[in-house]
């Protein structure tokens, strides 16, 4: 009898105890929680990668398989391994899955805007083969693709356009062109623009303009993408807000935060002058090398407790910040889903051990999470 009552109260607690929670659930109807995945993680062979993705987010980004020169490495040549991959991956775990990027400058087919000679190609063929590729693309996956990152980072920090071969062919019509041929080819997947650096005053002002342009032609865009590459010391937390809030109040559109991850390491761009000498040289050099590192790079991986506490916090304040605003922020992307995976130790110093996700090398969730977690 005493036997039985006890084997009566294990099974009582175990079935009173509370649900684990896990981040998709505790950020539900707040937010989608995304991650941008990797080819180990697509193909099934980070098994630890995958069961905390699947575990914690509800949505995926690819970090590189539908780039157009990853699946287009010649013009009009699609390999749809990776791609294919992708999607069934997201389907099988029941993640939603976005599609990025179709217009980029970057890691972009290289001869989609040149003719063989590597001249620039006339307006009227690019249109042709921008209808082409983004046709071709977002059909394969109509229906499957939640939503696309249309363009990506057609605009730089001053408000000027960038000066990529679509701009010098097509000018500024490249984007309403690309947001066209999207919409026509799958009416019922949403549409975003995306790019870095929105808490650039001039930037933001641009993007706004470009937005609207796009409303006043009737060319559907859905979502505004601020790629969330921010760093301990940057960009200023008020000002990220209020930048959030413009695209709100002044398009009616919302915001996605795409590409989150928080640099643990001082940060530094390639255009930096270190004391006279630039990036580049500082690197080069092995007299300047060393010293370089030290002050890029002081911690090789070992994070003294204050600095991994400063990050834990600081990051907690974008996370509210999000909840405060989520009324419209659509989705929130992590640039990755364990710091080992994050593209921030290669770029833009080889060989730096960076933290800026919300999962460690251990698969672990970072500590700043335990307040969500458990409210
Ligand atoms: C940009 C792109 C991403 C990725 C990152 C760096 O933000 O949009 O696809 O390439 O750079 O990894």
């Amino acid at each position: 009898m005493k036997r039985f009552l006890l084997i009566v109260s294990v099974l009582l607690a175990a079935s009173c105890a509370p649900a684990e929670q896990t981040l998709k659930t505790v950020f539900e109807g707040k937010f989608i929680l995304g991650a941008a995945v990797n080819q180990a993680q697509i193909l099934g062979t980070d098994s630890r990668g995958d069961s905390v993705l699947v575990r914690h987010f509800s949505a995926i980004e690819p970090e590189n398989c539908l780039k157009s020169a990853e699946i287009m490495p010649v013009f009009g040549q699609y390999d749809w391994t990776l791609a294919d991959r992708y999607v069934d991956f997201g389907e099988k775990n029941g993640l939603a899955v976005y599609g990025h990027c179709l217009i980029w400058h970057s890691q972009c087919t290289p001869d989609f805007c040149y003719d063989k000679d590597g001249k620039l190609i006339s307006p009227e063929l690019l249109k042709e083969r921008m209808k082409q590729h983004i046709t071709t693309v977002v059909t394969r996956y109509k229906g499957r693709i939640k939503g696309w990152d249309v363009v990506n980072e057609a605009i730089l920090e001053d408000g000027s356009y960038r000066q990529s071969p679509f701009w010098e062919i097509l000018g500024e019509d490249f984007i309403p062109w690309a947001f066209q041929c999207a919409q026509e080819a799958d009416p019922s997947c949403e549409l975003y623009y995306n790019d870095y650096s929105m808490h650039e005053p001039k930037k933001l002002d641009t993007v706004i303009e470009m937005v609207k342009k796009l409303q006043e032609q009737g060319i559907r865009i859905d979502a505004v993408g601020f790629q969330g590459h921010v760093g301990m010391d940057y960009p200023n937390l008020n000002l990220y807000e209020r930048h959030i809030r413009r695209v709100k109040e002044e398009t009616g559109l919302d915001v996605c935060i795409t590409e989150l991850d928080m640099s643990i390491l001082p940060s530094v761009t390639q255009s930096a002058d270190i004391g006279g000498v630039s990036f580049f040289e500082a690197m080069r050099n092995p007299e300047t090398r060393e010293a370089f590192l030290e002050k890029v790079d002081p911690y090789r991986g070992n994070y003294p407790e204050e600095v991994f506490t400063a990050w834990n916090t600081r990051m907690s304040a974008f996370l509210d910040m999000f909840l405060r605003n989520a009324d419209v922020i659509r989705r929130i992307n992590l640039w990755g889903v364990c710091d080992s995976d994050s593209w921030k130790n290669g770029w833009p110093i080889p060989g730096r051990k960076d933290a800026p996700l919300w999962v460690d090398r251990d698969y672990e969730l970072k500590p700043f999470l335990n307040t969500y977690l458990h409210e």
